[in-house]
This record gives C-alpha cells, sequence and structure tokens, in this order.
C-alpha cells in the first residue's frame, strides 16, 4: 500500500523567537517541490509568530504537547481548541521526554491521543523501548502496551489522521540510530498491532515515523523500508540544511 511519506521536525525546548522565525521560513522555503508531507513542531510561544513565516507554504505547524482536557483550572497546560486556533495542523503526543521524564502514563496519553483526534488534529502517538527493555527482550511487549492502552476507544471518524512514530528511547539524541533493519522490525509489529485493534484497512493507510538520531545520512536507508513511513526528527531539524536533506530522502 502507497502511503504519503511525513517528516517532522521536533525542535523540542530550542530556538530564540528569532531563530525559530528563520528556520521556519528556511524550511517554508526549502520544502516547496517535496512529494513527502512536512511539519514542524514548535515551542508554544513561538506557534503563532511561526504560523505566520510558513503562511502559503506547505509546511504543517504542530505543537509538541497537548492538555486532555477542553478549558477550566489547568494552570500552564495548553488546550487543543488553543491550538487550532494558534494555526496548528498536528500535535505530537506521548513523547518519550514526557513518558519517562515528566511521568506520562498510558492512560494519560491515551486521553491525549483522544482529545487531539477529536479537535481534528494530525496526532503523532509516540512510542518506544527503553534500552534496558530492548536488552531483556521486552520491545515488543512494551510496544503492545503502549498501543493497546494509548490507542483505546479513540474516536473512529477520526482515525485518518492519526500517526504513530517509533522512537527507542535509547535512540533518541544519542548519535545511536536503530538500525534499518530494527526499525523496520518494529514498524512492521506496530502496524500488526494496530491491525488488531483498529483494523486492518486502517493499519494499511496508517503513517508510522522513525525517530530518534535520524540525519542526513542515515534518513534515505531508514525510509527506505516498506514500513518505515518518515521521520520524527529531533537534532537535525534544528538546521535548515539538515532537515530539508531528510525532507529530500522521504
Ligand atoms: P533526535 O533526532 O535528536 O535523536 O530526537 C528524536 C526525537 O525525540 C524526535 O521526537
Amino acid at each position: 500500500m502507497a502511503r504519503k511519506k511525513l517528516v517532522a521536525g521536533n525542535w523540542k525546548m530550542n530556538t530564540t523567537l528569532g531563530e525559530a522565525k528563520s528556520l521556519a521560513a528556511a524550511v517554508a522555503a526549502g520544502s516547496t517541490a517535496s512529494a513527502a508531507d512536512v511539519a514542524v513542531c514548535v515551542p508554544y510561544p513561538w506557534l503563532i509568530p511561526v504560523a505566520e513565516s510558513l503562511r502559503g507554504s506547505k509546511v504543517g505547524l504542530g505543537a509538541q504537547n497537548c492538555s486532555s482536557h477542553k478549558s477550566g483550572a489547568y494552570t500552564g497546560e495548553v488546550s487543543t481548541g488553543m491550538l487550532l486556533e494558534a494555526g496548528c495542523r498536528y500535535v505530537i503526543v506521548g513523547h518519550s521526554e514526557r513518558r519517562h521524564g515528566l511521568g506520562e502514563t498510558d492512560a494519560v496519553v491515551n486521553a491525549k491521543a483522544k482529545a487531539a483526534l477529536a479537535a481534528g488534529l494530525r496526532t503523532i502517538f509516540c512510542v518506544g523501548e527503553l534500552l534496558a527493555e530492548r536488552e531483556a527482550k521486552q520491545t515488543e511487549a512494551v510496544l503492545e502496551r503502549q498501543i493497546r492502552h494509548g490507542l483505546r476507544d479513540l474516536p473512529t471518524d477520526r482515525l485518518a489522521n492519526l500517526v504513530v512514530a517509533y522512537e527507542p528511547f535509547w535512540a533518541i539524541g544519542t548519535g545511536k540510530v536503530a538500525t534499518p533493519e530494527q526499525a523496520q522490525e518494529a514498524h512492521a509489529f506496530i502496524r500488526k498491532e494496530v491491525s488488531t485493534l483498529l483494523g486492518g484497512t486502517l493499519a494499511g493507510s496508517l503513517p508510522i515515523l522513525y525517530g530518534g538520531s535520524v540525519t542526513a545520512e542515515n534518513a534515505a536507508s531508514l525510509f527506505a523500508r516498506p514500513d518505515v513511513d518518515g521521520g520524527l526528527v529531533g537534532g537535525a531539524s534544528l538546521k535548515a540544511d539538515s532537515f530539508l536533506k531528510i525532507v529530500g530522502a522521504a
């Protein structure tokens, strides 16, 4: 099944406002001929100015997190409605830095995924194992748990906006990229699990991105694998030239 590739940059907690605007403008200018979908997920306060930099381009704007609540007494949180109004088309939920650094559970990630899909956002739902889990041959058990709990009871009419990102924690920011074989194996497993949970048609059209030390040098060999439908890129998305090379590889 031919799936359109997606390359999303996750800027994490990086960039000044000036850097954000010029990086976004450079990505917008360099993506015009891309066959793949392209997005940048930027820090909350930069969403509106970056939306301006991206205006008229094919690059989608995304946030790195959202609240599962619509509004109310949730100090410091940002709702999906606010993200839409700020110009977002994408949101990342369940990034491993939030699961492991900030204690987000499968139930929390599930509530965010539901809220994001219900709002009509393209929802990049992240899964991935720790190094100790991989070494203990627990990778599939971890992915199965994250998918079964994280993707339960989703709004069925919005599933076309679901994207999964496989990000092995040991590969994030470490320079230790998964081999194309390791990525393909995990992605095929994820697709099988999603098929069991949400049906074969949805699983067949679901974009599954790889994330973790993707670079301009290794992107093409990862994206050549049949179940690798693009990338979620951290460090290499902070420089327009390396990010655009990755977009070009997709
Ligand atoms: P790096 O590309 O810096 O390893 O980060 C990956 C990531 O966490 C993207 O969400």
